[in-house]
C-alpha cells in the first residue's frame, strides 16, 4: 500500500527531487483510502499533484500510444527550475530540433563498437575495489568484510561516467565531476527536509557553497572545452578527417567535432556543452549506482542464483578479467540484472505533458497541459502481466529476452520508451555485468545482520538505510597476470 502510495506521488527521474515535500500537499487532496481504491479498482486513474492533476496511466497499449503512435502530442514535462540547475539543461530537457541535434551528436558514444572501448576501465575500477575488500578482508580476524555497496558502488560508476564524457581528458573531468558530486550532495541532504519556497536564494552557508561549487564546475568546463577545441582544430587542420584511433569517443570530443564540421546554426555553443557535461553526470551516475546496488543485493538474498551466475562467469571467463568477447555469453548474468531492473527499478516513474488536445483509444480525453504520470515500477508488479509470483525474484522469466519475459511486451520499461529513451541504458547494462563478474569472481556475497529491506525513492528507488553486505573471498582469486590493461 505504501509503495503504490509512493510510486503515484512522484514525478520524472528529474522531479523526484521534489517527492517528499510536494507529496504532502498531495496528500492533502487524494486520501490514501481513496488512492488505494483508486489502485486496485482501475490502472488510470487521477491525483493531484498539489494544484496540479496529473493521470497516472499504467496500461501498456496505453504506454504505447504516449510514447510510441502519438508521440508527437506528447512532451517531456519540465522540471522545477531548481533541479534543472542541477540537472543541466542537456538532453533529458531539451525539446524539439535542439534535442534532436544533440541526441544524434551524442548518441554515437553509445553504439557497442565504442562502448566495449571502456570495458578495461570499468574492469580496472571494479577489481581495484574488489582488491581493497579482499585485503579489509585479510586484515579482518573473520577473513571476510563488510561494506556499504551503495556507497562504494559511487566509485565505480563515477568513474565510468567521466570516462564516457571526458575520455582522454579523464584527469580534468573528474576535478569537475568531483564538484557536481558535493553539489548533488548538498541537494540530495536538502531534499530529505520540507522545502521552504524562495530558500534556495537565500544566502545561507550551504548556499554560498553550492553557488561556488555551481560556478566552479562551469569555469573549469569552460576552460577544458577551450582548450579541446584548440586541439581538435589544430589536428583537423594537420590531417583532415580525424582518423579513428581505436581510443573511446568521448562525449565532449563528439561535441566539440560536431561543431567544428557544421555551420554556426547548427553547431552546440560551448554553455550547451557545460549543460550536457552536468545532465551526463546527474542522469548516469546515480541510477547506476542504484542498479548495481540492487542487483548485489538480490544476489546475496538468492544464494542459489548467485550460485548459478557464478557458474557461468567461472565456465566463460575462467579467471581471467571479463572481457568484450565475454560479454554476450554471461546470459544468466542479464537475466539477473533484467529482474533487478523490474522489480527496482532505479526511475520508478515518468511524466508527460499533452502539447494539445488528445483522445486516446480508450475513448480517455486529455485536454491540453494535462500531465500523465508513468509508474514504471507498479507497471513492473502488475499481476496482470507477470502472473502470481509477481513480488517474486525469479530471473528465469527473462530467459526468453525481455519482450517476452511478461504477457505485454510493454509491461517492461526501465529505461522508458520511444524517442526519449534513455540513451545510457547499454553504458548501464555494461557497467552491470562487469561488476557482477568481477565480484562473483572473487567472493561469496551475502546479507549483513545489519541490512534493512526499506526500499524508498528520493529522486530515485534507493535502499533507505544502505546496502551492508558481506563479500568472504573465495579460495582460488583471478590471477593478477591476466589484468587487462586500458588503453
Ligand atoms: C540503470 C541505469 C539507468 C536507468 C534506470 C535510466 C533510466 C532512464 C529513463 C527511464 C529515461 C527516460 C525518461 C523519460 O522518458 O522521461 C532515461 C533517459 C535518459 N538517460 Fe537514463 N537511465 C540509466 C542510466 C543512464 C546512463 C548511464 C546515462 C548516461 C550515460 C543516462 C542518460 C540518460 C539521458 C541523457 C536521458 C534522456 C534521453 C533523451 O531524452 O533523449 N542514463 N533514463
Amino acid at each position: 500500500g505504501c509503495i503504490c502510495l509512493l510510486i503515484c506521488s512522484l514525478p520524472s527521474l528529474s522531479d523526484f527531487l521534489f517527492g517528499s515535500s510536494l507529496c504532502l500537499s498531495a496528500r492533502l487532496f487524494v486520501t490514501r483510502a481513496q488512492l488505494l481504491s483508486l489502485v486496485v479498482s482501475s490502472p488510470t486513474f487521477l491525483i493531484w499533484f498539489g494544484p496540479t492533476p496529473r493521470l497516472t496511466v499504467a496500461e501498456p497499449e496505453l504506454i504505447r500510444e504516449i510514447f510510441l503512435t502519438r508521440a508527437d502530442a506528447f512532451d517531456r514535462y519540465e522540471a522545477h527550475p531548481v533541479v534543472r540547475q542541477l540537472e543541466g539543461d542537456g538532453l533529458v530537457s531539451l525539446h524539439g530540433d535542439k534535442w534532436a541535434l544533440h541526441r544524434r551528436v551524442l548518441g554515437d558514444a553509445f553504439y557497442p563498437d565504442n562502448l566495449n572501448r571502456l570495458v578495461p576501465h570499468v574492469v580496472k575500477s571494479v577489481a581495484a575495489l574488489a582488491e581493497k575488500w579482499r585485503e579489509m578482508a585479510a586484515a579482518d580476524g573473520s577473513g571476510e568484510v563488510e561494506v556499504d555497496v551503495a556507497e562504494w558502488f559511487q566509485e565505480v560508476t563515477e568513474e565510468a561516467i567521466t570516462r564516457a564524457t571526458f575520455g582522454g581528458s579523464y584527469n580534468d573531468g573528474r576535478v569537475v565531476f568531483g564538484m557536481q558530486s558535493q553539489l548533488m550532495a548538498f541537494a540530495s541532504e536538502a531534499f530529505r527536509k520540507v522545502l521552504v519556497p524562495g530558500y534556495r536564494f537565500m544566502p545561507t552557508k550551504k548556499n554560498w557553497l553550492s553557488w561556488k561549487l555551481d560556478r566552479g564546475i562551469r569555469r573549469n568546463l569552460t576552460k577544458l572545452i577551450g582548450r579541446r577545441s584548440e586541439e581538435a582544430a589544430a589536428v583537423e587542420a594537420a590531417e583532415g578527417e580525424k582518423a579513428d584511433t581505436g581510443s573511446f569517443r568521448d562525449l565532449l570530443g563528439l561535441m566539440i567535432n560536431a561543431s567544428q564540421r557544421t555551420t554556426r546554426a547548427k553547431a552546440i555553443p560551448v554553455h550547451d556543452m557545460v549543460e550536457e557535461c552536468k545532465t551526463f553526470f546527474f542522469a548516469g551516475k546515480q541510477t547506476t549506482t542504484n542498479l548495481l546496488t540492487w542487483a548485489t543485493v538480490l544476489l546475496a538474498m538468492h544464494p542459489e542464483w548467485q550460485e548459478r551466475a557464478r557458474r557461468e562467469v567461472l565456465d566463460v571467463c575462467g579467471s581471467d578479467d571479463p572481457s568484450k568477447e565475454h560479454l554476450p555469453r554471461l546470459k544468466t548474468l542479464g537475466m539477473i540484472i533484467n529482474e533487478t531492473l523490474r522489480l527496482y527499478p532505479p526511475a520508478v516513474a515518468t511524466i508527460r505533458r499533452a502539447k494539445a488536445d488528445v483522445r486516446l483509444s480508450d475513448g480517455c480525453m486529455i485536454p491540453r497541459d494535462m500531465e500523465l504520470l508513468i509508474p514504471i515500477m507498479a507497471i513492473h508488479h502488475d499481476a496482470r502481466y507477470w502472473g502470481q509470483d509477481a513480488a517474486q525474484f525469479n530471473p528465469a522469466r527473462f530467459a526468453g529476452g525481455a519482450a517476452r519475459a511478461a504477457k505485454h511486451p510493454l509491461a517492461f520499461i526501465p529505461f522508458g520508451l520511444g524517442s526519449r529513451m534513455c540513451v545510457g541504458q547499454n553504458l548501464a547494462r555494461l557497467e552491470a555485468k562487469l561488476t557482477m563478474a568481477i565480484l562473483l569472481q572473487r567472493f561469496e556475497i551475502r546479507a549483513s545482520p545489519n541490512y534493512v529491506h526499506a526500499p524508498t525513492v528520493l529522486m530515485l528507488l534507493y535502499p533507505q538505510y544502505g546496502a551492508p553486505l558481506i563479500f568472504r573471498p573465495l579460495a582460488s582469486q583471478p590471477s593478477e597476470n591476466h589484468r587487462t590493461s586500458p588503453r
